[in-house]
């Protein structure tokens, strides 16, 4: 279904109203030329601040997705949300998510709506800070030769508290008492998250067909990190980071892995990354681009999502793919 050209506000029908969702529609609320279809959650009773417009809570996904012209998915999980957003594709609808963990596994179905420009997702990497939009856009123009990145505030936080000399399990005990950190912390802390947040952005520079497989064996978190490890590469003058990086496997593809890693005290990785989500990427013809800026948190994730449900609603395709695999470890130095 077209968004429609005419005057006629545009529906959207926004499936989860907790951490992300709640924020998206207080944004909402200054928009009067999009109207919310209804919010999916579980919980009718539950309190939530979602702004000054009234919504429609619902338990059932059809008054969501009915005659909505672009579907927000906010749910968390993998299969649950591709289902629901599989029904809202068949019904033309555009559709937006910040859900990067369905992207990264669930390829075989988001892969055809991502290739077509349907989907937007620029709040799955980095939540607001505008890092798929760039890597689909500006940064096509040359080829990619490297990627590194932090895209994980939860490990960045970590880390910083074994700088500052704490253990690894009081650290995470504060964490999850600050709300950092899940209750079950293993997505965080053993790496997946970054990993799901990486292989989205390498199928937009690198390889269109990367597939969770290939990224998954070459993920390692920071559990065994410790304050004396941590230590050492500081007083070495280095800094131990979360590293999530795309690079040429030798073999002319790419591998993209993450792991902890040990960079230069005057890194961009190391410069930028203090709680903050960063992102160097190298180019043939761009040289070396930094992004940096939140990469979580309720009001800067729904900005990413109003901005791809905006353009949505104006027509504007979704990012795509790189068309082909790009050959790595060629090109201008
Ligand atoms: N939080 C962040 O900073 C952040 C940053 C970037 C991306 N994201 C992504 O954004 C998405 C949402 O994250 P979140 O932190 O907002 O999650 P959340 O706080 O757990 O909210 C999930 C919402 O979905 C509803 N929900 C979940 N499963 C449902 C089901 N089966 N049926 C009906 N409703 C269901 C929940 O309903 P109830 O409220 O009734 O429980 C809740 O409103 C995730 O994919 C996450 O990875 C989050």
């Amino acid at each position: 279904m077209p968004v429609p050209s005419t005057p006629r506000a545009v529906r959207v029908g926004v499936l989860g109203a907790g951490t992300v969702g709640a924020a998206l529609l207080r944004l909402l609320a200054r928009h009067p030329e999009l109207e919310v279809t209804a919010v999916l959650v579980r919980d009718l009773d539950r309190q939530r601040d979602l702004g000054a417009r009234p919504v429609r809570l619902t338990t059932d996904p059809e008054e969501v997705l009915a005659g909505a012209d672009v579907v927000v998915e906010l749910l968390g999980g993998v299969d649950r949300p591709t289902e629901l957003m599989a029904e809202a594709a068949a019904r033309g609808a555009r559709l937006v998510t910040a859900n990067k963990a369905a992207l990264a596994e669930r390829w075989d179905a988001w892969g055809p709506w991502v290739r077509a420009g349907r989907v937007g997702f620029e709040a799955a990497v980095m939540a607001g800070t505008p890092v798929v939009g760039a890597i689909a856009g500006a940064l096509r123009a040359s080829r990619l030769r490297s990627l590194e990145a932090l895209l994980n505030g939860t490990c960045a936080y970590l880390i910083g508290e074994l700088e500052a000399g704490v253990g690894f399990d009081a650290a995470l005990a504060e964490a999850q008492r600050l709300g950092y950190a899940e209750a079950d912390p293993a997505l965080d802390v053993d790496g997946i998250d970054a990993a799901h947040k990486l292989t989205v952005l390498a199928r937009l520079c690198a390889d269109p067909d990367l597939a969770w497989s290939d990224v998954r064996p070459h993920v390692r978190g920071v559990r065994g990190l410790t304050p004396e490890g941590v230590a050492a590469e500081v007083a070495a003058g280095r800094r131990v980071r979360l590293v999530a990086a795309l690079e040429p496997d030798g073999a002319g593809g790419w591998r993209a892995s993450v792991a902890p890693r040990s960079v230069p005290a005057d890194h961009p990785l190391a410069v930028l990354g203090a709680g903050r989500s960063a992102l160097v990427y190298r180019g043939d013809a761009v040289g070396e681009v930094w992004i940096a800026g939140p990469g979580a948190g309720a009001e800067a994730t729904a900005s990413g999502v109003l901005a791809d449900v905006l353009d949505a609603a104006t027509g504007r395709p979704g990012p795509t793919p790189v068309a082909a695999r790009v050959p790595s470890g060629v090109g201008a130095p």
